[in-house]
Parts: structure tokens; C-alpha cells; sequence
């Protein structure tokens, strides 16, 4: 069986940062399904189908075709063929993703695709629904939080880096709200599995947590 690493938890604990460092010095894949669901996010609102459009959602997204495949260790996402990386990344496609991920149909559909490729590889797979739902039977399980407060810090610097101006109380808000949604939908919620090791990363720096979560898997 493929060797598999599960990280679940709430927007902004760095998962994607730290899954993809422990990925590497691994010699894994990293898999990254949110990026899946922003693709998905993207299509809607290309389609001009609203978040809470539910029928109108489960009906558009049979005509999406979702695909990953890596260049040089980096995740690209395929929608519809064409790579869709570089616009996945705004506010926008990622309260949109969490709108649609609360539909059926679409997590049936990506859920497919993430086992299909764990099957075969052996991957650090982040998400909120992989130790519960996707990888039931991961090696390893972690559930990765920080306060909203560092969560929202971490944002606020990331964005002003780039350039784009922002307000540290709207995204504390907004981690919030999509925290509660996240957390709240009747499928697939995001909790902790049970055999899930807790790690706040509030205090700790990446490479404490991907040491760590290395030490833990190689036991
Ligand atoms: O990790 P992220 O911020 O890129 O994820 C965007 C949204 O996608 C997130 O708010 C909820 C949804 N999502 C999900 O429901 N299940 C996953 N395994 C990954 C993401």
C-alpha cells in the first residue's frame, strides 16, 4: 500500500506550507485538495453561478473537469485543461470554495480523484476532510491549528507583502466566518479524527512543525 500522511484543519494554519516541506524531505507527493475545490470556485463563478445556488452548483460542476499533475515538485491544477494556479489564490475563489465544498455531488467528485491518486503514490495530502473522509487508513494524521489571531496576522502579512491593501479585523472575520462554515456543514465537517495528533502551530515556527511531523511519522 502507498505510504500517506494526512493534514486537516482550519484556513491559514500553513498547512499547504508545512505539507509541502514534509512532502520533500520525504521524497512524497504533495497534494493539495483545496486547491482542487478553488478550481472547482473558479469554474462557478466563471459560469455566474452564485455560493448559494445549490442545484445550480451540483448541475455546473458535472461539466468541470478537474485533473492535477506536478512540474518540478509543484501541484498544477488543470480545469478544464486549462492550468488554473495563478488565479486560485483570491478571497474571493476561497469563500467560494468553501460555499461549494458544503455540496454532495462536488465533494463525491473530488473525493474520488484525491483517493484515486493516493492509491498509487505515496502522498502528504492536506485538507479538512482527509483523516476523516478521504484517507481513513493514513499512516499518519494531523490536525494543524493556530489561533485566529496568528491565522489572521500571518494573512495580513502575507497580502501587504504582495502589495494589496488590507484590514487586519476583516480578515480575522473573514478566517471566522469560514471557519464556522468549514466546521458546521452537514458533510464531511472539519474535526479533528479521533487518531489525529493535535499540533497548534500558533507558537511555533515551520520548520519546528514539519520537524515535528516528520519525527512523528518516522516514530
Ligand atoms: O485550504 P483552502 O483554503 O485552499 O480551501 C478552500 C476551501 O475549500 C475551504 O474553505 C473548504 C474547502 N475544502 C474542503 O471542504 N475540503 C478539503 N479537503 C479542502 C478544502
Amino acid at each position: 500500500m502507498s505510504k500517506q500522511i494526512a493534514i486537516d484543519g482550519p484556513a491559514g494554519a500553513g498547512k499547504s506550507t508545512i505539507a509541502k516541506k514534509v512532502a520533500k524531505e520525504l521524497g512524497f507527493i504533495y497534494v493539495d485538495t483545496g486547491a482542487m475545490y478553488r478550481a472547482m470556485a473558479l469554474y462557478m463563478i466563471k459560469e455566474g453561478v452564485g455560493g448559494n445556488e445549490r442545484e445550480k452548483i451540483a448541475e455546473t460542476c458535472t461539466s468541470a473537469d478537474i485533473t492535477i499533475k506536478h512540474e518540478n515538485g509543484e501541484q498544477i491544477v488543470l480545469l478544464n485543461g486549462e492550468n488554473v494556479n495563478g488565479l486560485i489564490r483570491t478571497e474571493e475563489v476561497g469563500n467560494m470554495a468553501s460555499a461549494i465544498s458544503t455540496i454532495g455531488i462536488v465533494r463525491e467528485k473530488l473525493v474520488e480523484l484525491q483517493q484515486k491518486l493516493a492509491e498509487t503514490t505515496d502522498v502528504v495530502m492536506d485538507g479538512r476532510d482527509i483523516g476523516t473522509v478521504v484517507l481513513p487508513k493514513a499512516s499518519l494524521k494531523i490536525y494543524l491549528t493556530a489561533s485566529s489571531k496568528v491565522r489572521a496576522d500571518r494573512r495580513f502579512k502575507e497580502l501587504s507583502a504582495k502589495g494589496v491593501k488590507c484590514n487586519i479585523d476583516e480578515i480575522e472575520k473573514d478566517i471566522i466566518d469560514r471557519d464556522y462554515r468549514d466546521m458546521h456543514r452537514d458533510i464531511s465537517p472539519l474535526k479533528q479524527a479521533e487518531d489525529a495528533v493535535l499540533i497548534d502551530s500558533s507558537e511555533l515556527t515551520i520548520d519546528e512543525v514539519a520537524e515535528k511531523i516528520i519525527s512523528l511519522y518516522k516514530g
